[in-house]
This record gives structure tokens, sequence and C-alpha cells, in this order.
């Protein structure tokens, strides 16, 4: 049977992001008839590397999108608002990486492993979650589903490309004038990010916590379709470049064995168990970056309660936690219910 190629767009292709998602497209062999690298007008004629090829970056205009089958999105949000519905109207299926749509009830939120299902409901826009959420979720819906969730207290420690390309460059060079005793002036995150940690990534809310916080409760809620889920969770930006790790506590609604648990995520798609102790073995970012799993560790029962569990998760915030989780929503679509 001849395989269907499509005309893919990414959106933010110069990005953190975006060249994350040209790279996965490459090397896992999405059926690709035509490729077109957006970015803002800035970029237009810079040149992106795609399988061997040299791609002209133009100008996201509503006129790039004629002739899109695919449309992977992660420009910023405001960015989404404007071209996403122009890219869904011109007949393409849009895979929005931003928080643009997340919370809208008729775009579906997708992460494949825990509700594929929800791919085939869309109106021409999927989103794509948060990257914390993305990674949490795929190691909880195993325990979700063996013994029920009561509750979720969540710490993550994320890296600085979440923040984008730009903040990337400001973190290397930030900790390099630390060392040589300089002070640099911070312009992407609010104060310095070499050699401290920032308790606030997005921006804050009424309630005191930050949209990011807020993010992790709205779309666990969403993704595992259960509206009351109590979560709670506290949102840390630290100097690592790539991959987030989050302590996870988890209290279900049945006792659940530590041991239990590791066997689960043991045989779980997507999910790599590393947690051997004894050995020094353990999840870390700087492991986890440039891989596709989600790594989680350091599993065992909560002492002070005796239905509660915790882990600690770590995956590549630009691979699951963004550009690979929206390439495997287009590979599941082009697959079919
Ligand atoms: P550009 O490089 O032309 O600014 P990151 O998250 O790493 O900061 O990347 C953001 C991505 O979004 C980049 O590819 C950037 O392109 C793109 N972008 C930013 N503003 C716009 C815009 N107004 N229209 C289209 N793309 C944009």
């Amino acid at each position: 049977m001849a395989v269907t190629h499509y005309n893919v767009a990414v959106v933010g292709a110069t990005g953190a992001v975006g060249r994350t998602m040209l790279d996965i497209l490459e090397t896992r062999r999405f059926p690709i008839a035509e490729i077109k690298a957006l970015a803002s007008a800035r970029s237009a004629g810079k040149k992106v590397l795609f399988a061997g090829s040299i791609l002209d970056v133009q100008e996201t205009t509503p006129e790039a999108f004629e002739g899109i089958d695919i449309a992977l999105f992660s420009a910023g949000a405001s960015v989404s608002k404007k071209f996403a519905p122009i890219a869904a109207e011109a007949g393409a299926v849009v895979i929005d990486n931003t928080s643009q749509f997340r919370r809208d009830d008729d775009i579906p939120l997708v992460v494949p492993e825990v509700n594929r299902a929800d791919i085939f409901k869309h109106n021409g826009i999927i989103a794509n979650p948060n990257c914390s959420t993305i990674q949490m979720l795929v190691a909880l819906d195993p325990i979700r589903k063996a013994a029920g969730i009561e509750r979720l207290v969540i710490s993550t420690y994320q890296a600085v490309s979440g923040a984008g390309a730009s903040a990337m460059e400001e973190a290397r060079l930030q900790c390099q004038a630390t060392i040589e005793g300089k002070t640099v002036q911070p312009s992407i995150f609010p104060h310095p990010i070499a050699f401290n940690v920032l308790p606030h990534i997005d921006v804050f809310q009424d309630n005191g916590y930050t949209k990011e916080e807020m993010k992790m409760v709205w779309e666990t809620r969403k993704i595992f379709g259960e509206p009351n889920l109590r979560v709670s969770a506290t949102c840390v930006r630290v100097p690592v470049l790539t991959g987030h790790s989050e302590a996870v506590n988890v209290e279900t609604r049945d006792k659940i064995e530590a041991s239990k648990v590791r066997e689960l995520l043991e045989k779980t798609p997507g999910v790599t168990v590393v947690d051997d102790p004894a050995n020094l073995q353990y999840p870390m970012p700087m492991n986890a970056a440039g891989t596709d799993p989600v790594y989680v560790g350091r599993i065992r029962e909560d002492l002070s309660h005796d239905k509660a569990l915790n882990l600690w998760i770590v995956s590549d915030n630009l691979r699951k936690g963004a550009a690979l989780n929206a390439v495997q929503i287009a590979e599941e679509w082009i697959k079919g219910e």
C-alpha cells in the first residue's frame, strides 16, 4: 500500500522547540511531501537544515498555509492566536505547542500515551500540553489506572530551554560572566539564573500561584478527564540547559506498593525506570537531554501517609515535553482512529 505523504509547516522553525520539531520529523521519518520552515519576518531568508537539505525560512503569513496538511506551531501564544485558525481554515490540522487553546473545551489537549482517542475530536486544532504536565502524566497514568489518584503535590526543577533559545543564551553567558567575576543584567529572566533558582515561571495569578503552576492543575485535570482532581504545584527555574525534573507526591485512592509501581512503570511505553540507589542510579536531566523517554526513579512509599508515593520524574522538555509529543500526535492522527 502506498504511504500518503503530507505537506508540513513548522511555525517557529528557528526556535528551540521548532528546531527540535524539524529534527524529530526527520529522524522518525515522518512521511513528508513538502516541508515549510516558518518564523517571523526577522528570519525570512535564514536557512535551516532538514534531512540533508537546506530550507529557506519564510515569514509566517496567511498565504504560507495554502496546501499545508499539518502545521506544527511553536512561536508563542500570540502567533498561534493569529495564525492557527487561518491554518485550520486553509485545511491544515494544527498541532499547537503554546498555551493559547489548551483550556478551550472544543480543543483536545493530548498526550498520546494517555488520551489518544481525544485526537479525533478536533475541529482543526489540537493542543500540545505544557512540558511539565506531559512528562508527569506519562508516568502517572499507569498508577491512576491501577489505584486511582486522589491528590498530587509537585515541585518542578525546570530547564532554561523551556523559555526559548534566547533564554539558553542568557544562561550560558551569565554563567560564564559570573565565573569571570562580572555582573550581567538579566533580560529574559527577572533575576540572574546563573548559580541561582527562581521560584517563578510565567506570570503570577491573583491566587498567588504562577500561570505555569496553574497550567499543571488545569491541564492534568483536562487530560485525565478528572475536573476535580486535587493538584498543587510549585514550579522552579533552575540553571539546567535542557531537561525538566519533578518531585511528585502522589496520593492514591487504593494502597499501591512502590514495588508494584516500579513493575507497572517498567512495562509502560515511553517510560524508562532508573531506580537503583545502591548503585547511585536515578534520573538526571543531563542524561535525559537529547533522548525521548520519561525517566522515573526514587520510587518510594511516603513515610507520612499510607496511600501515597514519592516519584522523581525527568524528561527532555524540548522533546517529550514539546516537539516529540507534537510529532507523536501527528503520527497518531495520520494512522487514524
Ligand atoms: P524568529 O527567530 O524569527 O524570532 P524560542 O521559543 O526559542 O524563543 O523561539 C520562538 C520562535 O517563534 C522562533 O522561531 C521565532 O522566530 C518565532 N516567532 C517569534 N515571533 C514570531 C512572529 N511574530 N511570527 C512568526 N514567528 C515568530
